[in-house]
């Protein structure tokens, strides 16, 4: 790994020029000029034609600043040059020069490649803001829900390397042409760690070791999810997950959105949902889970609000009473008197924002009170958290509702000495994307205060939904006794051991659908392999096709959910006789494959790492594999090549150097050799999904649900390498049951090998750990790529001959696939076969 140089710059005079291409810039504020540059001690100088896109016109001279050097060993110095080191009021910056310009990560930002692009100067504000990824918006570098300050580097010789800046503060970053970076914070410190990698795997491990590996969702939580915004009533609801099921369409999770609610407000349920309950045990019984939507924000007008208080718990609130807005407040009997600062998001009346990082816990508690009261009528089994920015849709200086509210307008000072938290020196781009705004444009204000009253909302706000993440597993825990999932909007690092995401408000275009197949990847990167997109797109009205091939793609992402707008026409699968085929294919292979995902998920939680990766993170010194934005890998065995773009028949896959076979119907068994190939992707077959020679992946019988299916046999199928041996493992456990330590967690962990010689085959299943746990047997051995004509006669299963079913067992010398159909193979150890 190269060591950057670090530069620490500071305000300082004019020294000789920099290259157009290694400026930092020294007035990245809005409207820098001439004076406004020399007067920061910084050099003006126009932008030649030529230059990259957005080159600073106002930089810092090269010579000042702190340089941090690597000397022999791991010695590093911060050498002062005549300058002093200053950290300016509400400004922290750092800048480094990059060993390479293959840059990857940051977050959370729609962005059209996976790798950044590097050949101009782009700045990327972190700060969490309720914004969704528009892929076509003219502010391409706009802020998301979360903030990931994490980035992977991929030098020239394939090793890799990864930086993490820990600060919960608005901040940015600008990536430049050097290549460089400079990294800004408004507030915190500067705390930076450095993963030596050297492959992209180990940068994700080792910064997972740093801040938690995932949550292992239920087994459950990988079937297939069915949302929508917009059901008028139970019935309606009912009627789609019936019309679904009644398609063959596998389906796992009715989702239920904030229609269910009595008037938007957590915990209640509206008259035209009084059946819910009783179906609930319905979908039970069928084998089916049931998630439903949860606002942070509480009303401040009935039992869950009044309870807060009695119990003690903690809200934002105002940091002093000369602050609270009498007028509003004083009409609300339960919040008067109190500090509590109200916004309105839903319900879009006068609504408080529970306090999740009191340290007392006693928020937490009352929560987990809240959903186990809650739980006692409805029969919740996981819980989706949104609007955790937190976002608030009507301050000051930001109103997406207009103006005919009966709420809490929130006003929050920008000026004097109240509003210096709003109105900061720098504000970042979060707030000058957005001309007039604040940092407390549609959420609350700065100068709130939480982690009961000890931390300002001004350095807290991008935790908000991490804490409420937290918060909500724990209440998950105690309401269900089970595992289930919490998937969360809003995110930051380490979000992933309490919950999962979905990208959010995407549009029905195909250019959401490509992009969502990047930020899933980089969601990986950050801890949340339990990621997927809303299928079919959430904005807009979707179509056809669009819908077809986003169910065919999002089958391959671990979040796997059809959600979509209130007011827009249906979406789910049903709704078109070539969707429901689509996706009643799609989501067939991936439940055939569920113990793959599962085991992916489960060596991610255990040892950090990804579960759906980029090509490149196998094949590191392969550059090409760095620029397939639209491929991707579930863990190291399995590679897919979705269609992303409309009208097309085909895939142009790139194969890296190994031996794949495809999983295709139409070239089941192929081997697709390295290089570029057209494949077969027409509307009607199976997303293009090739085996990796020298995998054994593990799978068990689909049927529409994971419940049923979990009933079926297990099999394996070896992707033979013509020039070694294959392995692969198969994790299983009780699917639900929660875990406290993955490590002693109890499971069914096997090691599978399989070695050929030129006389004999042996294929071996070892137990790493296998625990009093119901598994199904073993009942199919699949390979591809069986280098000879077995004899089914001579089979020996842990040295005694074993039958092999030999009608329903077979192989093609041409096609070399082996099929055998075992009797139920329970406690394997070793299977070996003469050739
Ligand atoms: C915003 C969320 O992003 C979206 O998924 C949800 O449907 C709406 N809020 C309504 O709850």
């Amino acid at each position: 790994m190269l060591v950057p140089i670090l530069t620490l710059l500071l305000a300082t005079s004019a020294f000789s020029s920099v290259d157009v291409r290694s400026r930092i810039d020294c007035y990245p504020d809005p409207n820098p000029s001439s004076d406004a540059c020399s007067a920061r001690g910084c050099i003006w100088e126009n932008v030649p034609g030529g230059s990259p896109t957005e080159t600073p016109a106002c930089y810092y001279p090269r010579e000042r600043g702190y340089v941090l050097k690597s000397s022999a060993g791991q010695t590093y110095t911060l050498t002062p040059d005549s300058s002093g080191l200053l950290f300016a009021d509400k400004y922290i910056q750092i800048a480094t020069y990059l060993p390479s310009a293959n840059v990857f990560g940051f977050g959370d930002h729609v962005h059209k490649q996976l790798m950044r692009d590097l050949t101009r100067y782009t700045t990327w504000p972190m700060f969490a803001r309720d914004i969704g990824p528009d892929s076509e918006s003219d502010l391409s570098t706009q802020n998301l829900y979360g903030v990931h300050p994490f980035y992977i580097a991929m030098e020239a010789d394939g090793n890799a390397h990864g930086v993490f800046f820990l600060n919960s503060n608005a901040q940015e970053v600008t990536l430049g042409p050097a290549p460089h970076l400079i990294y800004r914070t408004i507030g915190g410190r500067l705390d930076m760690a450095f993963f030596p990698g050297p492959l992209p795997e180990q940068v994700v491990q080792q910064y997972l070791a740093h801040i938690g590996t995932p949550f292992l969702p239920a087994y459950w939580a990988l079937g297939y999810q069915l949302s929508r915004w917009g059901y008028d009533s139970l019935d309606d609801m009912k009627a789609v997950i019936s019309r679904v099921q009644a398609a063959g369409v596998p389906l796992d999770i009715p989702y239920a959105d904030i229609d269910y609610m009595n008037a938007y407000k957590d915990f209640t349920e509206g008259d035209k949902w009084a059946d819910f309950p009783n179906y609930t045990d319905q979908l039970h019984q069928q084998g089916l889970h049931l998630i439903v939507i949860f606002d942070p924000a509480v009303e401040v007008d009935y039992d869950s609000f009044k309870r807060a208080l009695q119990q003690n718990a903690t809200f934002i609130e105002w940091s002093s009473a000369d602050l609270v807005p009498h007028n509003v407040q004083d009409q609300y009997p339960m919040a008067k008197d109190t500090l509590v600062m109200l916004g309105n998001v839903w319900p879009e009346r006068n609504t408080a924002f529970p306090d999740f990082l009191d340290p007392t816990n006693q928020t937490t508690q009352w929560w987990t009170n809240e959903f186990v009261l809650f739980h006692q009528n409805l029969k919740v089994d996981g819980m989706w958290i949104d609007m955790n920015e937190p976002s608030n849709f009507d301050t000051d200086t930001y109103s997406s509702v207009g103006s005919n509210l009966a709420t809490a307008h929130l006003s929050c000072p920008i000026s004097g000495v109240a509003g210096q938290l709003d109105n900061p020196p720098y504000a970042t781009r979060a707030v000058y994307n957005h001309p007039g705004e604040y940092l407390c444009s549609k959420t609350l204000c700065m100068l709130g205060k939480s982690a009961r009253r000890t931390m300002n909302f001004f350095d807290t706000k991008s935790l908000y939904g991490w804490s409420e993440s937290r918060a909500t597993n724990a209440a998950l825990r105690q309401m269900t006794g089970r595992r289930g999932a919490v998937i969360s909007r809003s995110t930051f690092p380490s979000s992933g051991r309490y919950a999962g995401h979905w990208l959010g408000d995407n549009t029905a275009r195909w250019e959401d659908l490509q992009t969502s197949v990047i930020n899933v990847m980089d969601f990986n990167f950050f801890g949340i392999p339990y990621v997927g997109s809303d299928i079919c797109g959430f904005n807009g009205v979707s179509n056809e096709e669009l819908c077809l091939r986003w169910h065919q793609m999002g089958a391959f992402h671990s979040f796997s959910r059809d959600h979509n707008i209130k007011g827009a026409p249906a979406q789910d699968p049903a709704v078109w006789p070539s969707v429901a085929a689509a996706a009643k294919m799609a989501l067939t292979f991936r439940y055939y494959y569920l113990p793959y995902l599962y085991s992916l998920h489960y060596a991610s939680s255990r040892y950090g790492g990804t579960v759906v990766r980029p090509v490149f993170f196998e094949f590191p010194k392969d550059s090409t594999t760095q620029k397939l934005d639209y491929q991707f890998m579930w863990g190291s065995g399995m590679m897919i090549a979705p269609a992303v773009y409309q009208g097309v028949s085909n895939v142009h896959a790139y194969f890296p150097q190994a031996t794949w076979y495809s999983l295709i119907p139409i070239s089941y068994g192929i081997v697709f050799t390295p290089g570029y190939h057209d494949v077969y992707a027409a509307t009607d077959s199976l997303t293009p999904v090739f085996l990796r020679g020298g995998y054994i992946l593990p799978r068990q019988g689909a049927n529409t649900t994971t419940t049923a299916s979990r009933k079926n046999d297990l099999e394996v199928i070896i992707g033979v390498d013509p020039s070694g041996g294959s392995n692969g493992e198969l994790y299983y456990d009780a699917g639900d049951d929660l875990v406290d330590d993955i490590e002693s967690h109890k499971r069914h962990h096997w090691l599978f090998s399989f070695t050929y010689t030129s006389t004999s085959a042996v294929f071996s299943g070892l137990c790493e750990k296998c625990s009093d746990v119901d598994i199904p047997p073993l009942s199919i051995i699949e390979a591809l790529g069986y280098p000879a004509t077995p004899d089914f006669n001579s089979f020996i299963l842990n040295g005694n001959k074993v039958n092999i079913n030999v009608q329903l067992s077979s192989y093609s010398a041409i096609t070399k696939r082996l099929f055998i159909n075992t009797p139920k193979l329970i406690g394997l150890r070793t299977i070996a076969s003469p050739f």
